[in-house]
């Protein structure tokens, strides 16, 4: 695996402009949430969006992944692949995923979702599930290590009740959507590297109300909870710098 890539002014510069694309693609998209739409539908006007300002949908074709968003319903905790008979429902939690490259640069973000009234315990684990990824953020400067990340979202889920998932983690970004470093969600015995202004993450919890446990099924794509219980995703493309991050994708 090639090291962490630290960016340049310009290539900074570039990657705020995809974050601002993405952001927005994020707002408009969302509003289309509501029962009766498919996932399918969902995917399409959102490469429509992505595609309106000048960026290729990251997503579509990536090792074969056969859309431009990630619709995850309920139980689905990431990569649910978009239907057109799969339609939302009131009361549901939909964690749309999204990833676009505008001049040659990536953003990366999730948002999820309520569905009209939706249980307690579901608005919850959402908020908790944000609530982590801005946690993490209390961490992510130059100077400290990448677990600090990790340690901050994981306590703050694991202290409330919540399961961490563990089979999959956010990843340094920039003109590959994946890049080094890895980036887990739970508690970790090692630093992890340091950090340094410069680098660009992406930083996406995945958490459930059950177990941290998931299935990954025979699609080659959709991974649910094993047990069940519902998963929320919150994921934003960031900067490190000498002082806060800056959060691209919001
Ligand atoms: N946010 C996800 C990730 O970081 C999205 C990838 S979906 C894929 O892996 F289809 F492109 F793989
Ligand atoms: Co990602």
């Amino acid at each position: 695996m090639t090291g962490v890539t630290i960016k340049s002014k310009r290539e900074i510069e570039l990657m705020r402009d995809a974050g601002k694309l993405l952001r927005d693609v994020h707002l408009r998209l969302g509003e289309e949430i509501a029962p009766g739409i498919s996932t399918l539908d969902l995917d399409r006007l959102g490469e429509e969006l992505i595609r309106k300002t000048d960026s290729i949908p990251s997503f579509l074709n990536y090792e074969g992944y056969p859309a431009s968003v990630c619709v995850s319903i309920n139980d689905e905790v990431v990569h649910g692949i978009p239907k057109a008979n799969r339609i939302i429902q009131e009361g549901d939690i939909v964690s749309l995923d999204i990833g676009l490259i505008h001049n040659g640069f990536q953003s990366d973000a999730a948002r999820t979702h309520a569905v009209g009234q939706v249980s307690e315990e579901a608005s919850a684990l959402i908020k908790v599930t944000e609530e982590s990824f801005f946690e993490g953020m209390k961490y992510a400067t130059a100077g400290n290590h990448l677990h600090d990340i990790s340690n901050a979202i994981g306590y703050y889920c694991i202290d409330r009740g919540y399961g961490v998932v563990r089979d999959l983690v956010g990843h340094g970004i920039g003109r590959e959507m994946h890049e080094a470093p890895q980036i887990p969600n739970f508690p970790q015995k090692r630093k992890g590297i340091l950090l340094c202004a410069g680098m660009t993450l992406a930083i996406e919890p995945m958490i459930n109300i059950g177990t941290g446990d998931v299935i990954f099924h025979d699609d080659g794509w959709t991974c649910t909870t094993a047990d069940g219980s519902l998963s929320a995703h919150y994921e934003n493309t960031i900067l490190i710098t000498d002082g806060e991050p800056e959060i691209l994708s919001l």
